[in-house]
């Protein structure tokens, strides 16, 4: 696979395994989704430029829990977390902004920064080199390689020559269909030597009011986030979706554990996508699925662990226990 550098300086380096794969599997994906019976389109579609700047804003809601809860987890275990670490690769899937991984460089501290090296790998490629040069600024001795990758399509083309602390926050890994997860972490599991180490964020099972507000929220970002995805379609594939004629709909759905989000037709519709040559009919209020945010037990966690052949060597709580962190490592 060609990797094409997008930026090289003293201590950066972005590289894309994206830009010649995206709009092929961009066609492939939604025609699959929109021919479904159940229509959908997979999340990972939602993170253009504003797309990542709406999910930003949206970790800042007050009815937005699991940023916060996560960072609070963070800031009182990063130099515990770290300690053990002496030196290698951080390499983290799905890093977005760059707030989480601060708290543990800052942890890190300015002496023994330079041990270490900042993998961030993401689809955005906005959102990744804007992250990676504040970074860059922010520690000075603290060298970056920015992945702009797919990481359930390129996991083998990560660096595995040093240490790595794999990092996988803000429950991302609840944003996978269950059989997804299932491939994805085995795919992890394997690439792993008995020095690296896993740390997984889990969002966690709790009231059902506390979870749809955190996906209803009063402002409407969610709604606008949600219904971005139909400006990505417009744009990459030629569709003529009316956003607002959708509804945003998100709710827990208790027996499958997962908060779902849908666009909801507010009428019956035809929808064009020119470049798949595609004509869709939706009725009112029939829904496309967009995301599922699965919500986790601690019985599930360790569960899922042990079918990877994985331990869990730390586990992380807030007070309350809506969020974890699990750092799992290979069994001995
Ligand atoms: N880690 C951050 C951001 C979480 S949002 C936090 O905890 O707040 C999920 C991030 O994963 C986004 O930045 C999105 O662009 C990225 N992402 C989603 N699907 C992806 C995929 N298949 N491959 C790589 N990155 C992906
Ligand atoms: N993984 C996080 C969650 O499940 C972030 C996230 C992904 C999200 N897609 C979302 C948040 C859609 C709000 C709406 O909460």
């Amino acid at each position: 696979m060609s990797k094409e550098l997008i930026l090289k300086k003293e201590r950066i380096e972005v590289r894309s395994r994206v830009a010649q794969t995206y709009s092929s599997s961009i066609a492939t994906d939604v025609y699959r989704g929109l021919t479904a019976s159940q229509k959908y389109i997979p999340s990972k579609y939602f993170y253009d430029d504003r797309g990542s700047r709406l999910f930003d804003e949206i970790c800042y809601l007050p009815e937005y829990y699991p940023t916060r809860t996560e960072m609070s987890i963070l800031d009182s275990v990063a130099s515990e977390i770290m300690a053990p670490f002496g030196e290698g690769d951080i390499v983290e899937l799905g890093s977005g902004a760059n707030r989480k991984i601060r708290v543990l460089l800052d942890a890190v501290g300015p002496e023994r920064i330079s041990s270490f090296r900042y993998v961030p790998v993401d689809v955005s490629e906005a959102a990744l080199i804007a992250s990676s040069k504040e970074l860059l600024e922010l520690y000075p001795d603290l060298e970056v390689l920015g992945i702009i990758a797919d990481f359930t399509v390129h996991l083998k083309d990560l660096p595995s020559d040093r240490p790595r602390m794999i990092i996988f926050l803000g429950s991302t890994i609840g944003n996978f269909h269950e059989r997804e997860r299932k491939k994805f972490l085995s795919l992890v599991a394997e690439t792993m030597t008995p020095d690296d180490r896993f740390l997984i964020g889990f969002d966690m099972i709790k009231q059902k009011k506390t979870l749809e507000a955190a996906y209803n929220d009063s402002q409407g970002l969610t709604s606008a986030f949600n219904k971005n995805v139909l400006h990505v379609l417009n744009r990459e594939l030629k569709a003529d979706f009316n956003p607002t004629e959708f509804k945003h709909v998100a709710f827990f759905n208790e027996e499958m554990e997962r908060v779902e989000m849908h666009l909801q037709a507010k009428e019956d519709m035809e929808i064009r996508v020119k470049d798949l040559d595609l004509t869709i009919e939706l009725e009112k209020d029939e829904t496309i699925h967009t995301e599922i945010c699965a919500k986790f037990s601690r019985e599930g966690i360790k569960r899922m662990a042990a079918d990877l052949g994985l331990e869990i060597r730390r586990w992380f709580f807030d007070e309350k226990a809506w969020f974890s962190l699990a750092e799992l490592v290979l069994k001995d």
